[in-house]
Order: structure tokens, then sequence, then C-alpha cells
């Protein structure tokens, strides 16, 4: 596990003043632009799942836009689960459920298709960042908007500072990385 984590954290970029000054961005791409480093993450990622809910696996992986696609659909497929998209306002055909939210700079929409969960289903949310947590929060209204259960949100990294675990409510949780801006 340590091995495999440290792979994945090696392979994190960290970029100040990005997209706007003060900002000091995390970039998870360069995991995707390394086949070991990108196994390793879904080896880490499935071995936490198992830690977490022992033989209870999530029925569906809830991935989302933009970057909970980079490798959501892959984390499915590891658990032989489907995986279901939440998008930005607009993208997706057909009927949908919408929530707004605030993220860590601006404000935004999100949607799943009206028929993507089924009522019941146990669901986990995955993103590759948490920072003020606006954006999970929402996704976890979608899912119970859609009468599914939240089983649990997981992410790559948590910014610990920005205190967004706390607006997820007493739901599992679990990070791979946990970074202080401020240290
Ligand atoms: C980023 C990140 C998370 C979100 C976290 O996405 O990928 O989804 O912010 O912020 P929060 O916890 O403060 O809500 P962003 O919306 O910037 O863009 P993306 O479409 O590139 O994922
Ligand atoms: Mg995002």
């Amino acid at each position: 596990l340590e091995v495999a984590k440290k792979l994945v954290v090696d392979a994190l970029r960290y970029i100040p003043d990005f997209p706007i000054p003060g900002i000091k961005f995390i970039d998870v791409l360069p995991i995707f632009q390394n086949p070991v480093a990108f196994n390793a993450l879904l080896d880490v990622l499935v071995l936490l799942i198992h830690e977490r809910f022992g033989s209870q696996v999530p029925d569906v992986i809830v991935g989302l836009e933009a970057r909970g696609f980079l490798f959501g659909p892959s984390l499915a497929l590891r658990l032989n689960r489907p995986f279901v998209p939440i998008r930005k306002k607009g993208k997706m055909p057909g009927e949908c459920r919408t929530v707004e939210y605030k993220k860590e700079y601006g404000k935004d929409e999100f949607q799943v298709q009206t028929n993507a969960i089924t009522p019941g289903q146990q669901c986990l949310i995955v993103d590759d960042i948490i920072a003020t947590g606006g954006t999970a929060a929402a996704a976890g209204q979608l899912v119970e908007l859609s009468d599914a259960n939240v089983m649990g949100y997981l992410f790559m990294i948590e910014i610990t500072n920005l205190k967004g675990k706390p607006l997820l409510g007493d739901k599992p949780f679990i990070t791979l990385v946990e970074y202080d801006e401020e240290e």
C-alpha cells in the first residue's frame, strides 16, 4: 500500500497562482500520463474501499465532471460496477435532475440523468479533490434526489484547511492524500 501510494503522490504537481492568483493548484494529470502510477492509484483505491466497507461493494460509482471522470470509470470497472456521471448543466440528453452549488472559486449547476441511478442503490461518489466540499455535497444531493443512498465519498486528495469534510455529514469518507495549503 505504501509503495503504491508513494507512486501516486510523487506524480502530483503543484502549480502556484492557477487558475487565479492565490490558488495553489494540484495537477493530477501526470498520474494518468504514467500507466504505472495510474494502476497503483486504482490498486490503492480498491484496497481502501475494501478496508472501509468490507464485503459490501458499492452498487454504483458516481463520478463528478470533469476530473472525477479521469478515474471513476476505471475504478468502476475494477469493482465490476456501473459508472454514472454527474455533469455540469446542459451536457446530457433526456430528463435530468439539477442542483446549484458553490465552488472554491465560483458557482455552477450539476445534473444527473433521472433514470441513471436506481432508487435504493448504494452510491460511492468519487472525485479528484475535495476543497470546500460544495461540489461533493451537490453530488450527494443529486444521489438523494434519485431516491438512492450515499454510501460514502472517495477523493484522491483532501485540501484539509478548506474543511469540506463536515459539509458531507457523517458519511464514510476515503482520501488517499491529505494536503494542507497552509503548511
Ligand atoms: C475542482 C475539483 C473538484 C472541485 C473541488 O473541480 O476537480 O471537483 O473543484 O472543489 P470544492 O470542494 O470546493 O467544491 P472544478 O469544478 O474546478 O473543475 P473540473 O471540471 O476541472 O473538475
Ligand atoms: Mg472537479
